[in-house]
């Protein structure tokens, strides 16, 4: 065969088998069928994990990784970034204290090589999302339901500074990893910090308060879940359920458009309490408050000045994660789930190449460009369709009348456009060689209920306990079709689950890093977790996944009532941190017990990670090497 007439053999392959298999594995798992051990398996990713998986731990209080690792607390809540004030284990530190210390509720995290621009894996940045705030654990005697009449102003602000994004500076100084204190680069950004708004929304009416005249200037971030970066080696930050900060009481004298707005956005009731003690948090005063949250922001890690920008034209939704794709003509596609039930997947494109330069003048890449929200077809094709003011249904007889109306409201526009609504989209992780977009759904208990949309292809099972994972292709990341699979559905086989190996449920954290390896983090919520049906998974856990094949190993289990969230590794792999969120919460097969949580008796479940007498659960970031000094997970 003349040299132009060859064809590739995955070609051949892919054509003779099945379409799902090639979709769900990719094109390396034919080879891993049909052919005997070669250089093509080793490059087609076969081997990938290294690790004798662990066994589920069962209400164990502590974080467990394979034999041959090693797995140690770096930064828990109350720690300082710089040379702030300790931690006092009673949680009597102030709200001035707090501002200095580790937020709460340790989320998505980030490694920033220093010095900028050059690859190192001894010295970064960690830059990382603190959640929410369990008051219990927070203050010496609980939050506003442990007691209205000593919900002081004090409490509010510790709660809101407790919110936010940490930045320390980290370092390997004779194989061991320390954080630099004092340092340049530690900063703290809480639900006060002022930043900036950019985009479409900027100065529109949606965003204008009494404190902000111009709609220019916000104040703070919070429920910042999972993050990303971009290219140019900017932090980006996701703002999820913002909703659960703002109390509406009396939406009386409000239009018919904002009521639909509000309900939609489902703002009705304060999980916290700030509007007691924060008048910008009642709604019934400032009606606009709400639509200066649930964005997507950027910032400098680099520049301890640097100002936040909340990218308005990514648009506004419980946003979960943010992950990016460079395009062949250098336009960036950024991914997004909306974390709620029935809620979509977004892709915002750059209307712009980015030109490959570092640094945060690129910012201006994310405010222009369309937003795009996806619709999964039965037959396993898929479109991304844009949400553009006056185009198909979101021109101004259909209720839109500025773009900056289609982002503050993505989800009516969404809505309007046909989206497919999907089981709670959590984290989306892009494959740095395939450039295959993986997004999990973490549960939909409600899906196929009667007033409930039913099952469908994408989201295939009704009462969707345990959730499932989808993978897309697409030619490229500027493209607005793709095709999708299920890559694998959560649960034991008895429960309709398809993994290859150790079980799982609830996938929400999930990053693949350079080698390959697609890391699945779990979240059972404390209902569920160690309970009934969910007790064969034990607390939740992290896996490693050969997108190649399927394989499931678990590589690391948290302690009791904890979820496991963030991941973030050196560009050599030969570190990882990993973030465990609120432990201590109590899972049911312990309250069943009558084992209780309250601000008197904050460490009933958990007192991970010091087992202090007196003390309390904290989230932190553990920090994973392997003893010999290899790569993690091989
Ligand atoms: Fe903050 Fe959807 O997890
Ligand atoms: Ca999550
Ligand atoms: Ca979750």
């Amino acid at each position: 065969m003349a040299k132009n007439e060859q064809v590739d053999i995955s070609d051949l392959i892919a054509a003779r088998l099945s379409r799902r298999q090639v979709l769900q594995y990719g094109v390396g798992s034919l080879f891993a069928t049909m052919l005997p051990l070669s250089g093509c398996q080793q490059s087609s990713g076969i081997g990938l994990l290294g690790f004798e998986a662990i066994a589920i731990a069962d209400l164990t209080d502590s974080v467990v990784v394979p034999e041959g690792y090693s797995a140690r607390v770096f930064y828990a809540w109350g720690d300082p970034v710089s040379d702030g004030p300790a931690f006092k284990m009673d949680a009597s530190n102030t709200a001035e204290e707090q501002l200095l210390q580790a937020g709460m509720h340790h989320d998505a995290l980030q490694f920033f090589p220093l010095p900028a621009k050059v690859t190192s894996s001894q010295h970064g940045l960690l830059v990382m999302n603190h959640e929410y705030i369990d008051a219990q654990i927070l203050h010496v005697d609980g939050g506003i339901f442990d007691g209205r009449e000593s919900y002081t102003a004090e409490k509010t602000l510790k709660e809101q500074h407790a919110h936010g994004i940490s930045l320390i500076e980290v370092r390997q100084h004779q194989g061991h990893w320390h954080i630099i204190r004092p340092s340049q680069y530690a900063r703290r950004i809480t639900a006060r910090t002022p930043m900036s708004m950019s985009g479409p929304v900027a100065g529109s009416d949606f965003i204008k308060t009494e404190l902000d005249i111009l709609g220019e200037e916000v104040l703070g971030t919070f429920n910042n879940c999972a993050n990303g970066q971009t290219p140019w080696g900017t932090y980006l930050s996701c703002e999820e359920n913002f909703n659960n900060y703002f109390q509406l009481t009396d939406a009386a004298d409000a239009s018919d458009k904002q009521k639909v707005a509000w309900q939609r956005y489902d703002i009705k009731q304060s999980y916290y309490g700030w509007h007691e003690n924060d008048e910008r948090f009642n709604v019934d005063f400032h009606p606009n408050e709400s639509n200066r949250f649930g964005w997507v922001i950027e910032f400098d890690p680099y520049d301890p000045q640097s100002r936040p920008v909340k990218r308005s034209a990514l648009g506004r939704f419980s946003h979960e994660n943010v992950a990016h794709k460079i395009a062949k003509d250098g336009r960036v596609a950024f991914y997004s789930g909306d974390d709620a039930k029935f809620e979509y997947v977004y892709k915002f494109i750059t209307q712009d190449a980015w030109d490959g330069s570092q640094g945060p003048k690129n910012g201006r890449l994310l405010d222009e460009g369309v937003l795009h929200v996806a619709r999964f077809n039965d037959d396993g094709s898929g479109h991304w369709l844009p949400l553009v003011f006056g185009q198909g249904a979101l021109t101004p007889n259909k209720d839109f009348d500025s773009q900056a109306e289609v982002l503050v409201h993505a989800r009516l526009a969404a809505d309007a456009v046909g989206a497919t609504p999907m089981d709670r989209p959590e984290w989306v992780t892009t494959h740095p060689k395939t450039g295959d977009v993986y997004i999990s759904m973490t549960n939909n208990a409600k899906r196929g209920d009667e007033d409930a949309a039913s099952s469908d292809a994408a989201n295939p099972r009704n009462n969707n306990q345990f959730g499932h994972i989808l993978k897309l292709l697409e030619t490229d990341a500027s493209a607005t079709q793709f095709d999708w699979d299920v890559f694998s559905l959560a649960g034991s086989e008895e429960q309709g689950g398809s993994i290859k190996g150790d079980g799982y449920a609830n996938p929400d954290g999930m990053m693949i890093d350079a080698r390959g390896v697609l890391w699945v983090q779990t979240d059972i919520s404390a209902k569920k977790l160690n309970t009934d049906e969910f007790s064969q998974f034990g607390n939740n856990q992290m896996l490693a996944i050969d997108p190649n094949t399927g394989e499931t190993r678990r590589f690391l289990t948290g302690p009791v009532g904890c979820e496991v969230s963030g991941i973030a590794m050196t560009p050599d792999l030969k570190t990882m941190w990993v973030n465990i969120q609120h432990p201590g919460d109590v899972p049911t097969i312990m309250a069943k017990q009558g084992i209780k949580k309250s601000a008197s008796h904050p460490n009933a479940a958990s007192n991970w990670p010091d087992h202090a007498v007196h003390g309390r659960p904290r989230s932190a970031t553990v920090l994973i090497t392997k003893e010999d000094g290899g790569i993690i997970g091989s």
